[in-house]
């Protein structure tokens, strides 16, 4: 009797050992997780995350027609690369949402619109400075 006793508290120890271990190692991954989250979340325009978003939207929605290397192509696609009127931010805003001329309008979230326009606006030796959600009104 005494020997099953022991034999009962052993695997009980070895259970609780295994149960805190486990906890620690999903604790650990939390706290990993949490810290790879917090560092997107405080992302500004110019963390790799957000540029590396822009420029996949950039080249999912724009670069079919502005090209890869923001020059556009001839006289049907004017080069965002150096282009004065992303001075404008409102404009560009508006050109993006309504549309312009040959353009259509491109739906884009409002963080999406966000990570793209900063993306032009500082691609390709621009230096147009960043947009916030402040100067979204929607
Ligand atoms: C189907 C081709 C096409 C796509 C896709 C497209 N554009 Fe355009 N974009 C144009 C054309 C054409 C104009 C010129 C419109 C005009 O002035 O008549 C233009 C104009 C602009 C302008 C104003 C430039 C200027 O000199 O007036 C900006 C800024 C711009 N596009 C940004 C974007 C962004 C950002 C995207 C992706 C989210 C995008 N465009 C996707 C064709 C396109």
């Amino acid at each position: 009797m005494k020997e099953v006793n022991l034999t009962i508290h052993v695997i009980l120890i070895i259970l609780v050992l295994f149960i805190f271990s486990l906890s620690c190692s999903v604790n650990s991954d939390n706290n990993n997780n949490k810290t790879t989250i917090d560092s997107l979340q405080n992302n500004s325009s110019n963390n790799v995350s957000t540029v590396l978003n822009g420029e996949r939207l950039y080249s999912e929605n724009c670069a079919l027609c502005h090209q890869d290397t923001g020059e556009g192509a001839a006289s049907t696609f004017p080069a965002l690369k150096n282009n004065n009127v992303l001075n404008n931010k409102q404009e560009t805003i508006k050109t993006i949402l309504k549309g312009k001329g040959d353009m259509q309008a491109i739906y884009l979230n409002k963080n999406e619109l966000i990570s793209v326009i900063n993306y032009i606006n500082n691609n390709w030796g621009n230096n147009y400075g960043d947009i916030t959600d402040t100067d979204i009104k929607k």
